[in-house]
């Protein structure tokens, strides 16, 4: 018996795929977790203390298309030092039915991409249908696809941005430019930015940058930095008088924005509205009123990573790309 498995290499899965394609597959995603028809434990982390990094593993089955796998990512921020990336990846598709591996590709861009995503399903359904002006903190990778899939679901005019790194800031401006062909204006500070109607964080911080005074009424908050124990971008204050939906709880309470509020007792899990799928599978409303503040805390999923490896996986056997491995 002989059994091969395709390899999807980053090149091979940019070709495949772009945002756009990937915005329908992670709402399809949101919308089946919503209808309980998904099985997703919670990520699991192994923490590298002394190299400020970890590594996660990322299981899941999603039901109705009976599609599964694993992602495997790390987070080490001191990486673009060391001219890596913070975020790499490698993602596996099994055969639900043998459990047979059928592809392994590399997941980096395939997380940017879904990620991004989940921010863009989240303005769809949380932010003003009317908003024009996207405020931006922290400008890595991750600030790239946000504002893609964001441009996405709304009608963008101003996009206004702040980083702690010069050189974030002065690629990403160059870069969004000319991607999305929409203004984009450095500003000298956080508090600056905070004037917008979509606020995005895509920070590593471990204490709030965002102060609950500079939210105005109206404003939706993509949340995006804090994904594991510890890390927080927001006052908490702005969860208090906020709209707060998760992607998924009990990740969410353990590594999201809200992880640090419940562990020092400020925030409740009670508090949390709803999750992003009750929303999309219309179980629960999502914005209610102009003056909402809504706050989208997203720590990532596996069937967001699952979704989009399985469109990936589709399009390189349709097109004939990517190489064939022996297995055994
Ligand atoms: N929610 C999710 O699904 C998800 C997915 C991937 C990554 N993440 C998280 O998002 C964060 C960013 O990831 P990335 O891949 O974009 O990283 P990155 O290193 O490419 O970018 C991070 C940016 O934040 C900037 N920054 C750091 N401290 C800052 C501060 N105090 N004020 C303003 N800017 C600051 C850095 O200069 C850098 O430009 C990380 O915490 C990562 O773990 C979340």
């Amino acid at each position: 018996m002989e059994l091969k498995i395709l390899w999807l290499n980053k090149r091979d899965v940019e070709k495949l795929v772009n945002i756009y394609d990937v915005i329908p597959a992670v709402e399809v995603a949101f919308r089946e977790h919503g209808l309980d028809r998904v099985q997703m434990p919670p990520k699991m982390y192994l923490n590298f203390k002394a190299h400020n990094g970890d590594l996660r593993v990322m299981p899941g089955y999603l039901e109705g298309p009976d599609i599964a796998g694993v992602k495997l990512v790390n987070v080490h921020p001191d990486n673009p030092g060391r001219g890596l990336p913070t975020v790499m990846a490698l993602m596996v598709l099994n055969s639900t039915k043998t459990g047979a591996p059928l592809v392994v590709m590399d997941a980096t861009t395939l997380t940017d991409l879904r990620t991004g995503a989940a921010g863009g399903v989240a303005a769809k359904h949380l932010s003003k249908e009317d908003s024009k002006v996207v405020g931006m903190i922290g400008l890595g990778r991750q600030a790239r696809t946000q504002l893609q899939a964001i441009k996405a679901v709304r009608d963008i005019e101003q996009v206004k941005i702040f980083d702690t790194s010069k050189d974030s800031v002065d690629a990403f401006k160059a870069d969004m430019e000319q991607k999305t062909g929409m203004e984009i204006i450095k500003e000298p500070n956080v508090h600056e930015v905070c004037d917008c109607d979509i606020l995005v964080t895509t920070t590593p911080v471990r204490s709030p940058l965002v102060k609950a005074g500079w939210i105005k009424a109206g404003t939706h908050i993509n949340a995006i930095g804090a994904d594991a124990a510890g890390k927080e971008e927001l006052d908490p204050m702005i969860l208090k008088k906020a709209k707060v939906v998760v992607d998924a709880v009990a990740q969410a309470s353990h590594s999201g924005e809200v992880n640090v509020p419940i562990s020092k007792g400020i925030f409740s899990v009670d508090e949390i509205y709803s999750e992003l799928g009750q929303i999309v599978s219309g179980r629960k409303p999502g914005r209610e009123s102009d003056a909402e503040i809504t706050v989208f805390d997203s720590t990532g999923l596996a069937i967001q990573d699952i979704v989009t490896a399985d469109l990936i996986y589709r399009r390189a056997i349709e097109k004939k790309v990517g190489t064939e491995l022996e297995l055994f």
